[in-house]
């Protein structure tokens, strides 16, 4: 296998195209077999209810290159359930749990020459979609699906080691109180873009939501779940009907009980009681975690742990979560599968 000549150190999270993607098919009731492709174009009807009415669905996760030379991914079936709760929500066939699964290994597997190597920081990115197609023209359910996967390497979301960043709460909303925020679909990024504009113009790494019935209470941080800290050393991350179940963030909730001993709630963050917590931070795919500086709120900012420093728990939920990915710590049961 001809390694891919390409510079890991100095990978960001941009596009590359790389060898194959997986595409399946759904026609007339049923998946077809599916099989890797050579193109990353898709060809689709110009009334697709994908583009039209948002009927969409997509999964980020990782493969990662253990010390050992072997490919493993993190919790892929928790990604493929995911998919399953967000095509139920707008009424899109299910893709199988097993199918998601063994698709995402087929693509890593092909696309073996892009995979980073251990130590580089980087990673390879999974990206599975599906998507309505087919003719149609009325707010209704698409005739037809595809379900893809493609992937590339991405570099390490921390060039310069875990530096914390502010945000700043948004007076938008990302999702309404019982609309679509708890699945993955694409009309909610639609309606983030904005938002994340105007905290980026204002200096902060993005917005905060709060929650979209009573604007008092912490949701989510962009594209990322909320965690704090508190000043007891519990482990304290919000409910919400409109909050993305973070696959990392529920990683996180079982690492701080079982492996760091501490107690855990998912319950309400007040905006109003952020000095409750000693330090916070980020999580999701991407980032694992970013550690939260500070966060500012109706013009004031408020200093969790420090704005140039991560906090010490912070930092071990971090090195127990990254070294269970990259294979240095041992995970849960079936929280690894391994790519041969
Ligand atoms: C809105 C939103 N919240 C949270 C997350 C983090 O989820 P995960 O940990 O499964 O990547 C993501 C990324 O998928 C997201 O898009």
């Amino acid at each position: 296998m001809q390694i891919e000549n390409i510079d890991w150190g100095k990978l960001g999270f941009s596009y590359m195209k790389t060898d194959f993607s997986y595409i399946s098919y759904y026609k007339d009731g049923q998946w077809d077999e599916g099989k890797l492709i050579e193109e990353n174009t898709l060809t689709i009807s110009q009334s697709a209810a994908a583009l039209h009415y948002g009927q969409q669905t997509f999964e980020g996760l990782k493969a990662y290159r253990t010390k050992n030379g072997e490919i493993q991914l993190f919790r892929p079936d928790e990604n493929a359930k995911r998919m399953i709760k967000s095509c139920n929500r707008i009424m899109m066939p299910e893709f199988p749990v097993e199918r998601f699964v063994d698709a995402c290994k087929k693509v890593v597997k092909a696309n073996e020459r892009f995979m980073p190597p251990y130590g580089s920081g980087a990673t390879m990115y999974l990206r599975p979609f599906l998507i309505g197609v087919g003719d149609n023209i009325g707010v209704k359910p698409a005739p037809e699906y595809i379900f893809c996967i493609f992937c590339m390497p991405v570099g390490p979301y921390f060039k310069g080691g875990m530096t914390p960043v502010n945000f700043i709460t948004s007076e938008y909303d990302r999702a309404a109180p019982y609309g679509t925020g708890a699945a993955k679909v694409g009309g909610n990024y639609a309606g983030s873009l904005y938002p994340h504009e105007l905290a980026v113009k204002a200096g902060f790494a993005d917005c905060i939501y709060l929650d979209p019935a009573t604007h008092t209470k912490i949701e989510e941080v962009g594209a990322a779940n909320f965690f704090g800290i508190t000043k007891d050393d519990k482990f304290v991350t919000p409910k919400s009907p409109s909050i993305l179940p973070s696959i990392t963030k529920y990683s996180l909730l079982h690492i701080a009980k079982e492996y760091l001993g501490m107690e855990v709630e998912e319950r309400d963050c007040l905006i109003d009681n952020i000095d409750e917590f000693k330090e916070a931070g980020a999580c999701g795919t991407a980032a694992v975690i970013t550690p939260i500086g500070g966060i500012s709120h109706n013009g004031r900012l408020h200093v969790f742990h420090s704005e140039t420093e991560v906090g010490p728990v912070t930092k071990k939920l971090y090195d127990t979560l990254y070294g269970i990915q990259f294979g240095d710590v041992e995970g849960p049961e079936g929280w690894v599968v391994k790519v041969d």
